[in-house]
């Protein structure tokens, strides 16, 4: 679970470190449960989009007081965790439990638009018809089912990826649709960038590493040395503290949330 959560949105090779050092710090969901929700943010270092360091820790808890410190094993309790969508409870049902579902991530998306439907890139947000793929394609077995959702994932991830396909090395290219058609370019809206540099999630870096690497409060002046533009950057601090990663203190003062 710790896992999937951190590879959501960022690379397995940026991801592993962290990983590590958080398992080694709390094996258990109720030792991350006993910990200020700061904390976790503060571990989550820069791995990037830290809401989901919160959502994590939410989880952790909730697990504790449900389910007696175990992750849930069953797909509707998973769901039923703070935090923890459709993506994320199929993941850890499949790849942890051994399982049959659909785990649809941009890896098995991309891999699923090549192999089958034929078109570069999947759609921008997750379609009904790419469910209903999913779904047609999942071996009825359960087992074959999880090294399915494991192998398909691994295809997208490691030979069939955004950047570059290397059909020379995919065991599936004498089939795949999109080879075979020519590996026509993309045709539909253009493909979301990542641009960071200038962005509000860059500033919002930028003060959420000040409070991280601080161990107690942090005055208004220590903040406002990480961005010159004062709009965007009250801007950043208004939406790291309306999303629960900042507590404003009285003084003004700033530190990682303790509840
Ligand atoms: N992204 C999300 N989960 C992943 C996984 N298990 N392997 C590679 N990339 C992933």
């Amino acid at each position: 679970m710790v896992s999937e959560f951190m590879l959501q949105q960022t690379p397995v090779n940026r991801v592993l470190p962290v990983y590590e050092q958080w398992l080694a710090r709390w094996p258990r969901p109720a030792d991350l449960a006993e910990e200020a929700p700061g904390e976790a943010v503060r571990a989550w270092g820069r791995l990037g989009y830290p809401r989901r360091a919160l959502r994590l820790h939410g989880a952790a808890v909730a697990i504790t007081e449900r389910h007696g410190g175990d992750v849930p094993a069953d797909h509707a309790q998973l769901l039923a965790l703070p935090g923890i969508g459709e993506y994320t409870a199929a993941a850890v049902a499949s790849f942890a439990y051994g399982q049959r579902h659909p785990v649809l991530d941009t890896n098995v998306r991309r891999v699923f638009a090549r192999a089958v439907t034929g078109v570069q890139y999947p759609p921008n947000a997750t379609t009904a018809a790419e469910r209903k793929l999913a779904r047609a394609l999942l071996p009825r077995d359960e087992s074959t089912a999880a090294r399915w959702a494991a192998a398909s994932m691994e295809l997208g991830a490691l030979v069939c990826t955004a950047k570059s396909e290397s059909c020379h090395r995919c065991p599936i290219a004498a089939q795949c649709a999109w080879r075979l058609a020519g590996k026509p370019e993309h045709e539909g809206p253009p493909r979301r960038g990542q641009t960071y540099a200038g962005t509000d999630r860059q500033v919002r870096g930028r003060l959420l590493a000040v409070l991280r690497e601080a161990h107690g409060p942090v005055p208004q002046a220590a903040l406002d040395r990480v961005w010159h533009e004062p709009v965007q950057r009250a801007r950043a601090l208004d939406g790291l503290v309306a999303d629960g990663l900042v507590e404003p203190l009285a003084g003004g003062q700033y530190r990682l949330p303790l509840t």
